[in-house]
């Protein structure tokens, strides 16, 4: 198994580009399905996930290929699907592989998905996806672990969801487009990959209107054509590179990514006393050597995302005074404060919320990584971290971060990938 290595204390400097969104490109790769043909997708990240969705397309039927050397072209051939299932052995890797739901029951009339289950961060449950389903008529199954759906053709609904889902309002967007009549739905998540989502099924035929605001309205259309289309940034990546300059005092112009979809991550790297400037192609951080502690409460968009958490936690233990977290949208998405916790920092949880009180010393030690962000968290760690940091079982940021390890390196982090360790 692969390792991350890093030496702690260099100070980053240079341009560094963010790559097309993890989070965007799932469902739009699953929204192939909802056509038959050809689509041609850009700046598609070459991460573990992305490459998991293509496997559950592949299985479908759909033909896939993609450029060679991670140039981020992918194209996607829908005309002969054959299977409507996602197996357990993929969804258990991958959750959102259940986006393939929405759009195979819309399109076959047909889908058989396995349960996902709890995964390391929460127990994540599907219910709003498939309540939402039922009101449209699909009649809803669950046997052996597997979730079936049917419906001839799926009618319109109004919906309102109990909680705010991304990825169920994503499965309901995909299902409205090709149902008879009106959806609307209610207590809609505003997170900008659901308005990327939206763009590119407008772009198919689709008549959606109020993405990206919480009532969002589909007309159902008899069909949907196939497109292309290049993904937006992540911000995501974008954020956790913002913050690995500004814990190692680095200057760095984080490039090609989107400050509107960062409000609530450049505030509050504001607030920690972080000079951050937007400049004409991107996004320049000069980290401070001081900075100031920092409340934070995850939100749904346009709030402080969960999914920069865990990077935030890492800039919280060098800042002067006690910054508290609160975690609203998972119940267990503190794997990595025990391994932090080994590195030296002061962090007490209790529940949900974590108290951060700094400035402390990082000291180098081999960590394990639990689940994406987390594995994130430890990298930045290690960055600012006295002697070295081993972080094994980095399979988990290769889910969703596009060779993060080789743009800290290019910024002038100590950072090399090393075979070995359980
Ligand atoms: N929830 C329910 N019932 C449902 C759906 C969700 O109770 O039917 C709960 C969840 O358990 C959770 C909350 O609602 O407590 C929010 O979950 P959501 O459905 O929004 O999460 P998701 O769609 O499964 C997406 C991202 C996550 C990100 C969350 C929150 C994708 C593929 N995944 O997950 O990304 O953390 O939204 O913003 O879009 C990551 O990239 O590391 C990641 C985990």
């Amino acid at each position: 198994m692969q390792k991350i290595v890093i030496r702690g204390g260099a100070r980053l400097r240079g341009e560094v580009r963010v790559s097309g969104s993890k989070n965007a490109a799932l469902p739009i790769l699953a929204s192939s399905l909802l056509a038959v043909g050809r689509s041609i997708y850009r700046n598609v990240p070459p991460l573990g996930d992305v490459r998991t969705m293509g496997r559950l397309l592949g299985k479908l039927g759909a033909e896939l290929s993609s450029s060679p050397g991670g140039a981020g072209v992918t194209v996607v051939d829908t005309s002969h699907i054959t299977e409507l299932e996602a197996p357990y052995d993929l969804v258990k890797t991958m959750r959102a592989s259940v986006v393939v739901l929405g759009p195979l029951v819309a399109r076959y009339g047909q889908a058989r998905v396995s349960l996902p289950g709890g995964c390391a961060i929460g127990a994540r449950p599907i219910d709003q996806h498939l309540k939402g389903l039922q009101a449209m008529g699909a009649r809803i199954e669950l046997a052996n672990g597997y979730v079936t759906a049917r419906a001839r053709r799926l009618r319109g609904a109004s919906i309102l969801f109990d909680v705010v889902t991304v990825t169920g309002t994503e499965n309901l967007m995909m299902a409205g487009a090709l149902a008879r009549g009106r959806t609307t739905l209610e207590n809609a998540a505003r997170e900008p990959e659901v308005e990327e989502l939206a763009r590119v099924l407008n772009k198919m035929g689709a008549k959606i209107r109020g993405a990206g605001t919480p009532l969002i309205t589909i007309e159902g259309v008899d069909e949907l054509h196939p497109i292309e289309h290049t993904i937006i940034p992540d911000r995501i990546e974008a954020g956790t590179l913002l913050v690995a300059a500004a814990i190692t005092r680095g200057n760095v112009l984080v490039r090609d990514c989107l400050p509107e979809h960062l409000d609530a991550v450049l505030s509050k790297l504001r607030a920690t006393g972080t000079d951050v400037t937007a400049e004409a192609d991107g996004i320049r951080v000069r980290g401070r050597g001081e900075l100031e502690p920092a409340d934070i409460s995850t939100q749904p968009f346009p709030g402080f995302p969960t999914d920069m958490q865990a990077q935030f936690m890492v800039l919280m233990t060098r800042a002067t005074g006690q910054s508290v977290l609160s975690e609203t949208i998972f119940e267990n998405r503190y794997m990595h404060v025990p391994e932090l916790q080994r590195m030296g920092a002061d962090i007490a949880v209790e529940g949900r919320t974590a108290i951060v009180r700094g400035p402390s010393r990082l000291t180098g030690a081999t960590v394990m990584a639990t689940d994406l962000r987390a594995s994130a968290c430890l990298v930045l760690a290690g960055l600012i971290a006295h002697g070295t940091t081993e972080i094994r079982r980095i399979y988990h940021l290769d889910r969703g971060y596009d060779r993060l390890d080789r743009k800290l390196r290019l910024l002038g982090a100590h950072v090399r990938r090393a075979q070995g360790g359980p």
